[in-house]
């Protein structure tokens, strides 16, 4: 995670990005899709929506991955996950291309946030705290996002630990994003309950990969580094500190 004015300039620049589809996010496409409650929602009006939700994803990052989930739609499966929907910023974007090509994204986020979104830390934001329980909760503000983007076909939260979540899973992926926890324990959990599941030919994307420790955390960029030498893993682009990957 990056402070608030490395987000600033990055979206600024709107640059950094390179290889695969990413560079071309601008001019994502337009054509509307139809939500089963007959409603016409363009992919256009859900990308600008997504940039004004919560969240710690750059515009650019966010239509990296976007059409990192785009891409996805060659591989034998439509069911996608996502770890880590906070308010829903990643789950809109990602919402967006699972509408566009027929997939489904299961959003796992346990919504109580994670250690820096804790009181006391610098990513703590006070008004997402429930007042009857005390604790943080972006379930609510996540179900509007998905809400109000008319996405309800094509995202199914999830409400837990990913580790529980996982311990119970049984279908293959065609998409898999990683931003959950961002400790050592959570983060490689995540990498490695999850990317099983993944199918040959299958996208992983991995946020805030930071190769130097002074910008964020260094576990992100560890499962990055070993996805790419040691697993069966290929990087197809990147994006900001957003990295994706190809199964072999
Ligand atoms: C960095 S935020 C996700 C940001 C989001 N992708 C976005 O675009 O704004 C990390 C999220 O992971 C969730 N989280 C952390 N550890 C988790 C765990 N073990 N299981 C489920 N969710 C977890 C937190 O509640 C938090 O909402």
């Amino acid at each position: 995670m990056r402070s608030p004015g490395q987000l600033r300039q990055c979206d600024q620049r709107g640059d950094g990005c390179s290889g695969g589809p990413a560079h071309h996010a601008s001019r994502s496409p337009v054509n509307p899709i139809q939500t089963r409650r007959g409603d016409v929602v363009s992919i256009r009006d859900l990308l600008e929506f997504a940039r004004t939700i919560k969240g710690f994803m750059p515009d650019d990052e966010g239509l990296a991955l976007y059409e990192a989930a785009l891409s996805a739609s060659t591989t034998v499966s439509s069911t996608w996950v996502e770890i880590g929907a906070y308010c829903g910023k990643s789950t809109v974007y990602l919402g967006a291309a699972a509408s566009s090509c027929g997939a489904l994204l299961f959003s796992i986020d346990h919504h109580h946030g994670s250690e820096e979104n804790q009181p006391g830390s610098p990513y703590h934001d006070p008004s997402l705290v429930d007042p009857e329980t005390g604790l943080m909760d972006t379930a609510p503000t996540w179900r509007r996002s998905i809400t109000t983007a008319k996405l309800e076909s094509h995202v199914v939260g999830v409400i837990g630990e990913s580790s529980t979540v996982a311990a119970h899973w049984g279908t293959p992926l065609g998409f898999l994003f990683i931003d959950g926890g961002h400790g050592e324990k959570v983060a490689w959990a995540d990498y490695n309950n999850w990317t099983p599941h993944l199918v040959s030919g299958g996208i992983l994307a991995i946020h805030d990969v930071f190769s130097d420790p002074t910008e964020g955390g260094q576990v992100p960029y560890e499962i990055w580094s070993f996805a790419t030498s040691n697993d069966n893993f290929k990087q197809v682009s990147a994006c900001g500190s957003l990295r994706v990957l190809q199964k072999y």
